[in-house]
């Protein structure tokens, strides 16, 4: 394991500068306001190996899909989000040479990322030609005005003599992905001047829409300005300083970036960049910096989450939720939380069934219900794309995709986009978890009927019967363990098919005769789907008592993952991708993924049996794998080992336990310190609407504390060596369960 950050509970700081970890640094110093975001590279250029990245959400490009073979039904594309226009360019010169880390003499270096506050700062002290130069760097990306970007560097000449500071800053469109399939760049620029920058994504063959951006950059400084300079791509202003010994120049930059996202012309996008640039310019640096902590103070004090007793697991919990909040807080229903959020490019930073099966789970605890609300009504918008990815494998109904920004498929690999269609379940299982949680039944009963009926239109003409065992089956899938391709009767798929049907047909016979004639259920399809919840076939095994991963699992050469020599994990980074599919080794939670979902339907000894059963193969190649076991192992009282899959969980990328956090953050698996902690340690179940918990405490904590939203209150939990306590911060008073046992919540219970 390999840490470059200190351990502390509100930050994360560095006093060391290794070019090697230089990705790193950056990944685990992104910074986000849900509207954009960037990776923690430098202001200035770095000539040494780094990925400067700027992301605007839901801004994105249709990269025309590169495969070795073409089969029928592949995406014609892969949707990217686009490396924006880089609007934080801010070169510095001392004397006239420019100032590189990779190449100049530096110390007293600190690159400390505050997450309370939602600021990155960095200092160092330059020495360069025979002078002495102290910078500190300073930014945020404002949550009190979405469309703002602050910087503010600072440089002392700590040299004998004077020295020349020259700044060259501006906004540079000479931006390309990293990944992009025919490295083409996808931006074209339309317009430029002394302090804007307008970009349009280029034109596509795929009819998706493109994308125009406008960044407007404004400075206040004391320097002179000197000179001015526009090109094709880029534009720079120049400012000039002398500054005598120990004496300290300042400069800030403000940059507005809008989108067609919010203007739907050219003329409102630029009159609305003239607008906020206005605005913004109207405020002092303290004002701006006071509003945007505010609203990071809010955030915190209503789901902030404390432990006692190690900081490791603190730090980790804090920038885990924190990650989560600069990636989405719910405020526009147009987008969604991909798995690197702005940390970086892999995975086109589209949406995945990740959103619904951990990242709704843990925003329906932490913020109000509208904001999961929003993520199921994404889907229903995007309902049309997922009839054309049906229509397209011959099948009707609707079939959400595995990877999209628009509901239209886009991940290209065959087993992923045709097989894996388990996704179709858990997004279904999303609007059940919902209205099992808030009790609101508004949208199951409308926009979520709609979505159950086309899922299950999906589910029964993707089984087929299976004539010589009477029962349905479905062949040729992969489950979320994506360490098997193309297997038969994946129980974790199946299950989840019939589950849909079945409650499909639950939620038919509670829908108004409007919205019922809306769906047009016949009777013959509603006996259909009734068919086959009867006669899915659900592998199980008896001498084992486990349901089966799928019809070949139990075939396998079954040796546990402690037989493999520790010199060959991670698999996925020694063992050849064939090697790895024959293997019996789990990737991520596939039988107890399911079994987490609705942990309450199945008895101890069937989780028992289960978990005992799939863990000792299981690799947790996927970061989202450790949280889930976690909640499995602390359903059984295995206390260490969910204390062990929580820490593994929570500080995934901050020890880069997977050894991929260069590439970005794993946003979606952020959920699962506060999955691991709430419904694991805590024990928190939601049962016929009562909240109910069995904590219990891990052995090294001191005490850990939570605060949870549930159907219009905010309960606080705390547990430590005295006991469990729970208070109602606001609300009506509650009843709840702990240990089985009823608790009226009023104000401070201990029991
Ligand atoms: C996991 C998928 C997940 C994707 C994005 C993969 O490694 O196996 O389940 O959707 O990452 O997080």
């Amino acid at each position: 394991m390999k840490r470059i950050f200190e351990v502390a509970p509100w930050h994360v700081t560095t006093h060391e500068f290794k070019p090697e970890d230089k990705r790193l640094q950056e990944s685990m110093t992104s910074l986000g306001n849900g509207y954009m975001g960037m990776r923690g590279f430098f202001d200035e250029d770095y000539s040494g190996d780094s990925l400067p990245g700027i992301y605007l959400g839901g801004v994105w490009f249709p990269d025309k899909t590169r495969v070795g073979w073409w089969k029928n039904g592949y995406p014609k594309y892969f949707g990217k989000v686009v490396n924006a226009v880089n609007f934080v360019k801010m070169n510095f010169e001392i004397n006239g040479n420019k100032l590189d880390l990779a190449k100049d003499t530096f110390s007293d270096f600190c690159l400390d990322l505050n997450m309370k506050d939602a600021v990155l700062t960095r200092s160092f002290v330059v020495e360069k030609d025979g002078t002495k130069v102290k910078f500190n760097f300073e930014r945020f990306v404002s949550v009190a005005q979405k469309e703002l970007s602050v910087q503010k560097v600072s440089f002392q000449n700590l040299s004998k003599d004077p020295v020349k500071i020259t700044v060259v800053s501006g906004i540079d469109a000479d931006v390309r992905n990293e990944d992009a399939n025919y490295d083409e760049r996808f931006w074209d620029v339309k317009q430029i001047n002394n302090d804007s920058v307008i970009a349009q994504t280029k034109p596509n063959d795929f009819g998706t829409p493109q994308f125009t951006s406008g960044m407007q950059s404004n400075y206040v400084t004391s320097m002179e300005e000197t000179n001015q300079n526009v090109s094709d791509l880029a534009t720079e202003t120049t400012f000039e300083t002398d500054l005598k010994t120990n004496e300290t120049g300042i400069i800030e930059k403000r940059v507005i970036v809008v989108t067609s996202r919010d203007y739907n012309d050219p003329t409102s996008l630029v009159a609305g960049m003239n607008g906020l640039t206005k605005k913004v310019s109207e405020k002092s640096y303290d004002e701006l910096l006071t509003a945007h902590k505010n609203i990071w103070a809010e955030r915190w004090q209503q789901s902030d989450v404390k432990i006692e007793g190690d900081t490791e697991a603190q730090q980790g919990m804090r920038f885990n939720l924190f990650g989560l909040f600069s990636t989405y807080y719910g405020d526009d229903s147009r987008l969604n939380i991909g798995p690197k959020g702005f940390t970086g490019e892999k995975y086109g930073g589209a949406t995945y069934w990740d959103t619904e099966a951990f990242a709704v789970p843990v925003y329906l605890g932490i913020t109000k219900p509208e904001v999961t609300r929003n993520l199921l009504m994404y889907r229903y918008n995007q309902l049309d794309g997922a009839y054309v990815n049906a229509k397209e494998q011959g099948l009707k109904g609707a079939l959400f995709p595995m990877v999209t920004f628009n509901g239209i498929e886009c991940h290209n690999e065959w087993e992923i986009t045709f097989e894996e269609i388990h996704r179709n379940g858990d997004i279904a299982f999303a609007i059940y978890n919902y209205t099992r949680y808030t009790g609101d039944k508004s949208y199951v009963l409308n926009e979520g009927s709609k979505v159950f009926t086309e899922i299950s239109r999906f589910w029964a003409d993707r089984v087929h019967f299976s004539q010589r065992n009477d029962q349905y089956m479905i062949h040729g899938v992969t489950g979320p363990d994506e360490y098997e391709n193309n297997v038969d009767n994946n129980w974790n798929t199946n299950y989840l098919a019939r589950w849909t049907l079945e409650y499909t047909l639950k939620v038919l016979k509670e829908v108004s005769p409007e919205q019922a004639e809306k769906l047009n259920v016949s009777e013959d399809e509603k006996a259909h789907w009734q068919d086959i919840i009867d006669r899915m076939y659900l592998p199980y095994d008896k001498d084992l008592d486990i349901f089966v991963q799928h019809d070949g699992f139990l075939d396998k050469d079954l040796k546990p993952v402690s037989a493999i020599p520790k010199d060959q994990l991670p698999l996925n980074q020694h063992w050849s991708w064939d090697k790895i599919l024959r293997s019996p080794y789990i990737k991520q939670g596939d039988v107890l993924q399911v079994m987490y979902d609705f942990i309450d339907k199945f008895t101890p000894e069937q989780k028992k049996h289960n978990f005992d059963f799939y863990d000792q193969f299981t690799v947790h190649e996927s970061s989202l794998s450790a949280a889930i076991y976690s909640v499995m192992a602390a359903d059984l009282h295995y206390e260490d080992k969910a204390v062990a899959l929580y820490e593994r969980t929570a500080r995934l990328d901050l020890d880069n336990y997977n050894n991929d956090t260069v590439d970005g953050l794993h946003i979606t698996s952020m959920t699962g310190g506060w999955i691991a902690m709430v419904q694991g340690f805590a024990g928190m179940r939601v049962h016929d609407g009562v909240l109910s918990y069995r904590p219990f405490l891990p052995k090294k904590w001191d005490s850990y504390s939570f605060r949870q939203v549930f159907r219009n209150r905010i309960v606080e939990v705390t547990v430590d060596d005295k006991g469990n306590h729970f208070k109602l911060i606001s609300g009506e008073p509650l009843e709840i369960q702990v240990n089985g046992k009823p608790v009226t919540l009023d104000s401070l219970q201990t029991s």
